[in-house]
This record gives C-alpha cells, structure tokens and sequence, in this order.
C-alpha cells in the first residue's frame, strides 16, 4: 500500500536539489527517485498534487493525470486518490475541467482565479458542481490513460477500493463529452476551443488562429505569472490578453458547446476551434485504455477499441501532412491546415495503430534538422528549431517539456526504435536530475526554465526510473483477438 513508501523514499535523502549538480543517474539511481519523490510529496495537498507550489497553485486536469502515471510507483493509493479528486470535479455534460481550485489559496495567487470563471453560476446549465469551484475549459484526456496505468501499479488496491469501478463511467462521460460536443469540424476528430485547453498555450500553432481574436485591454486584468516566472520564459501580455478574451467569451455564453450541424455547415461561432493531433492522439490512446478497463470490470471492450480504430483512420485524414513528414493542426474556422511543426504533430507516434510508414517518417522527422533528437537536441523540443517563431525559452515556442518527450519516448519504443528511446530516457533523466525537476528547459542547453520542483517532471522521472512490466509499457496496446470482449 501506499503511504509509506512515499515516506521511506523521502526519509532516504542523501543530497540537496540544485541547479548546478552535474548529475548522473547511472552512478546514483535511487537519489534521482528520492529527489523526485520529495518533489512530489512537496507538491502534495492532501487531496491533489500542485504543478507547483508558486506559479501553479491548484489541480491541473492534464498535470493530474501525469502526475498520477509517475506517482503510483511511490504510492498507488496517492495516485488513485489524485484521479478521484479530479473525477469529482467533472461537471455534469461530462467535461472535466482543466483546473480544479484550491479554496485555501488566495485569490490573487493564481490569474483566473474562481472570481473569473464563475463555474457554479456561469456553468451551471452545464452542469458545472456547486461545492467546488472550476475553470470551465478542459484539456488533454490523459486521464484513461493514467487511471489504467495507475490499476496496474497495485491491482489489488485498486479491486479492493473499486478504483476502476468507480472511474470508468466518470471516464466514459468524459469521452463522450468529447466526441459530442466537441467535434466542431464535422469531421468526427474533437476541436480545442482555447489554446489552454490543448495545454500547449503559447506554440506558434496557434498564432494564426489567435490573430483573428481582439484582446481583452491589459488593464482589465492582472497576470499573477510573472510574479514567480521570468517574463521572457512566459507569453507576452498581448497573447494574455487573447487569452482572457475567448475565454471570457466561452463563459458569458454560458460554456455551451454548438457542435457541427450540416444544415448551418458549422459549430459554434466561437473564434478559436482548432483540431489538434496532440489532443486527439491522447484521446485515442486513452478510447484504448478505457477498452482494457472495460475488459477488466467484465464489460464490452470490443465498440472502444473499435472506436479508437475509427478516430486513428480521421486522424491521419484530416492530419496528417506528407509534405511535412508530420501531423499539423486544423484551423477549423479557416478550413486549412495551420503550417507550423509543434511537438504535438509528433505525439501521434503513441499510437498502436499508426500505419507503419506513417511511424516510420515520424520517427526520420524527429532526428531531423526540425527536432534534432539525437543530434542538435538531446531532448524533443516543443517547436520546430528552424520555425520563424522558435524562441529556446518562451512558453512552448521550443523549450523541451518533460511530457512531451516522455510520449514519444513510448512511442519509439512501442515502433521498434528501442535504441533512440533509450537514449532520449537517458537525457531526460540526466536534464530532469541537472534542472531541479524543471518545468522545461532550453532544447540545446539545458538550461531550466519555468518553474523547478514541477509535478509532472518529478513523476515521470519516477515512471521512467521503474522497470513496467514487459508487454504493457504503453497501456495502450490494443487487446488482442478473442479479449475483445
Ligand atoms: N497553463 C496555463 C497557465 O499558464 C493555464 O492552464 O496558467
């Protein structure tokens, strides 16, 4: 069981956290898994785990689930509990919300606090819970995901508290909220409407898109992020106040989702909708994590798996970009594909079912000059280096991010590339150790950047220290044959 062994691994510190210690996991393996622990049971709230305890003070939707993959090594039944904190905020249409508040923390610590989004009344014919106050936008179903590769860690625990149980329908509705309402494009694949939503906030896939929306005035609201980052490491005001305007918009119209109807040839009027290869590639792999629940809990898996079959063929439809060797992003709105590499036409690769020449380019486009891995870059960069826009240390326009590069890391491995993933493991453990468990660092230095002590860095560091169990390191390996039930 859990508890413990959190304490155990933290209690066995042998030396402080620090930017400058050269780092090497081969000669001190178990102090790179204290350190990470300690980061984690720092991070924890009792109910949830913060990003960070400064510039990111409450639940975050995608973190958790991250943050839960890492943390069942340490202690399932913390993990379990952080999914469940999460699943208890889901609102009633099935979304679950990107951000989960703290009422403990000060309003001013984090911007938009509650006082902004207004969940309980702006949300409420959607259904939006009364006793706790969200955001009303949502972000990547990693949760699936997560809840699946959490049940392993300790089946029993899991049977015994009915974890598995009690998420599936949760998980199930948030699926379907998706697929419903969110598939904006008519063309069966799910639409982000804010650039929050696809977590990835500030790549300059988005800067198309978001030129066409008028900014909310920079006096009409105060950023608490740049009292804890360095503002050339985070957006400028004048995509804040991008921001702040559709996501004010989103709100005043009550959250309501308008999906593609043929008759008006369109969704919701919306100016943001955009159908990200990330976000839909999270979702198929999660469709084939809730397929394994099912088949767990003695329930038809066989429409799941079939499903995410489904979702992979329009993705590569509507997605894919020979040209490019990649996946790009649609601009719904516009009806084309956006011409801009970000990290997230890469994280396709996660899937079982890509076809095989498809993975094949994926993995020549990530060593080549646009990514680097392997040459350039040690880590995957959240951006293409060559792109116009490629800033080594704003916000997702090409600083390397842990989860990224831990997805791909899976997706290598799970395509045969059995030597780059291990060498991409090996360099973000060394920068994960080197960086105080960064929130992103530099592709070509290293340098950490954001925040350190962060969430998702310290748990996937843990997830990638454990040996899993051969035959189902991704969790979302299809079920073979007569399994799918
Ligand atoms: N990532 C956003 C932030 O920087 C919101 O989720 O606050």
């Amino acid at each position: 069981m859990g508890e413990p062994r959190v304490d155990r691994i933290v209690q066995l510190t042998t030396r402080p956290a620090g930017r400058e210690i050269a780092y090497d996991p081969a000669a001190a393996p178990t102090s790179l898994q204290v350190r990470a622990a300690q980061v984690l049971e720092g991070n924890w709230t009792g109910k949830s785990t913060v990003p960070s305890r400064s510039l990111y003070p409450h639940q975050w939707s995608w973190d958790s689930a991250f943050i839960a993959i890492g943390l069942r090594h340490v202690s399932p039944l913390r993990a379990q509990t952080e999914l469940e904190t999460l699943l208890a905020a889901q609102w009633a249409d099935g979304r679950i919300p990107h951000i989960v508040f703290n009422p403990s923390v000060p309003l001013d610590a984090y911007f938009p606090s509650p006082d902004f989004w207004r969940s309980s009344t702006a949300g409420s014919a959607a259904g939006a819970p009364r006793t706790v106050q969200t955001s009303g936008i949502v972000q990547p179903p990693v949760h699936a995901l997560a809840a699946w590769l959490v049940h392993l860690a300790d089946p029993g625990l899991s049977r015994a508290r009915g974890f598995l149980a009690r998420a599936y329908p949760r998980l199930a509705a948030w699926h379907r909220y998706l697929l419903r309402r969110r598939d904006l494009g008519g063309g069966g694949l799910v639409s982000v409407v804010h650039p929050w939503e696809q977590g990835m906030d500030n790549s300059p896939c988005w800067d198309r898109p978001l030129s066409r929306v008028t900014p909310a005035p920079a006096r009409s609201f105060r950023r608490a992020d740049l009292d804890h980052g360095a503002p050339e490491d985070r957006p400028t005001d004048l995509d804040y106040g991008r921001y702040v305007r559709l996501a004010a918009d989103y709100r005043d119209g009550g959250y309501a989702d308008e999906p593609y109807r043929e008759a008006s040839g369109g969704g919701r009027s919306g100016d943001f909708a955009v159908e990200d290869p990330a976000f839909n590639a999270l979702l198929i792999a999660s469709e084939y994590a809730l397929a394994r629940i099912a088949h767990e809990l003695g329930a038809a898996a066989a429409a799941r798996q079939a499903r995410a079959e489904r979702l992979t063929a329009a993705l590569v439809e509507r997605l894919w970009e020979p040209a490019a060797g990649m996946f790009l992003c649609r601009d719904v709105r516009a009806g084309e594909l956006i011409p801009e590499r970000g990290v997230s036409g890469l994280v396709p690769l996660l899937l079982p079912t890509l076809p095989r020449d498809l993975a094949a380019t994926l993995v020549r486009t990530v060593c080549g000059p646009h990514f680097g891995l392997g040459g350039a870059t040690r880590l995957v960069p959240s951006y293409d280096l060559l792109g116009e826009a490629f800033d080594p240390h704003r916000y997702w326009r090409g600083p390397a991010w842990f989860n990224t590069n831990w997805l791909l890391e899976r997706g290598l491995r799970l395509h045969g590339e059995r030597g780059r993933a291990d060498a991409l493991r090996k360099g973000m453990l060394h920068t994960a150790g080197a960086s105080d468990f960064a929130e992103y660092v530099d592709p070509y230095t290293a340098q950490a950047c954001g925040a350190t002590g962060f969430g998702w860095t310290a748990a996937l560091t843990l997830d990638l220290l454990h040996d899993r169990p051969a035959g189902d390191r991704n969790g979302v390996t299809a079920i073979k044959g007569g399994n799918r039930g």
